[in-house]
């Protein structure tokens, strides 16, 4: 998602400055003490323009939302529907995914979300797919032992890959669909991407992965 920066970009920031986390720190040791009320921590990686996480910050109020993404001028967005909607339950960290690998407390989120993921097209690049094993080895230590993923994609190259990297880390799958809007999911909270390609007629592939209990699984 290219995009030309964003005029007052940095004070419309500013404007939004209770919904990021800056101190990373301090997120890192203890994620709880970000938000007002205790509750189970779900992520999502890469949330655009923050469609998704204010829909599901609306819809469930008993969870805490982080949203991580690296493009400033498309986070803004997202910082500033939340803060419409009012929600205390939603916050943004401005940055790469790769911070989640750095010194995170452990077991300390309940779900993560990858929806929409850059696919990273050329088999060089597959390192840097968000369901690259290397990825999984992190999102299993920063989740709770039966901690969840749930992926959609536009891009059936990637979920292919993707299915094949679950299966090699020999996690559990479960709820595959090769087409989402046909299928018999009712839960499904829809993205901005996600809501371009519906209106294209595109399939929409999505798959839950549960990681492990414990280590005899
Ligand atoms: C194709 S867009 C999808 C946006 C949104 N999830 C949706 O479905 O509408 C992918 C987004 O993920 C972000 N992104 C890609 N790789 C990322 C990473 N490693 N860390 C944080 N954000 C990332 C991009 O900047 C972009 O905004």
């Amino acid at each position: 998602m290219r995009m030309r920066k964003k005029k007052h970009r940095e004070d419309r920031i500013e404007n939004c400055k209770e919904y990021q986390i800056e101190n990373l720190e301090a997120f890192r040791e203890d994620p709880c003490s970000v938000f007002p009320n205790p509750g189970p921590i779900h992520i999502e990686i890469g949330c655009g323009k923050g469609k998704f996480i204010t829909q599901m910050g609306q819809k469930y109020p008993n969870i805490n939302f982080v949203a991580i993404e690296k493009c400033p001028d498309v986070i803004l967005m997202a910082m500033e529907k939340v803060k419409e909607a009012g929600l205390t339950n939603v916050k943004f960290i401005i940055g790469d995914a790769k911070i989640l690998s750095d010194s995170m407390k452990d077991h300390s989120f309940e779900r993560l979300y990858l929806n929409f993921s850059d696919p990273w097209k050329k088999s060089g690049q597959k390192k840097r797919r968000l369901t690259y094993r290397d990825f999984l080895a992190i999102y299993e230590r920063i989740l709770i032992p039966g901690g969840e993923l749930h992926f959609k994609t536009d891009n059936r190259k990637l979920f292919e890959f993707s299915l094949n990297e679950f299966a090699d880390c020999d996690l559990k799958m479960r709820n595959i669909t090769f087409d989402l809007h046909n299928s018999r999911f009712e839960e499904n909270v829809m993205t901005e991407y996600e809501t371009l390609f519906a209106e294209q007629g595109m399939p929409i592939y999505r798959c839950e992965v549960i990681f492990r209990q414990n280590e005899e699984e």
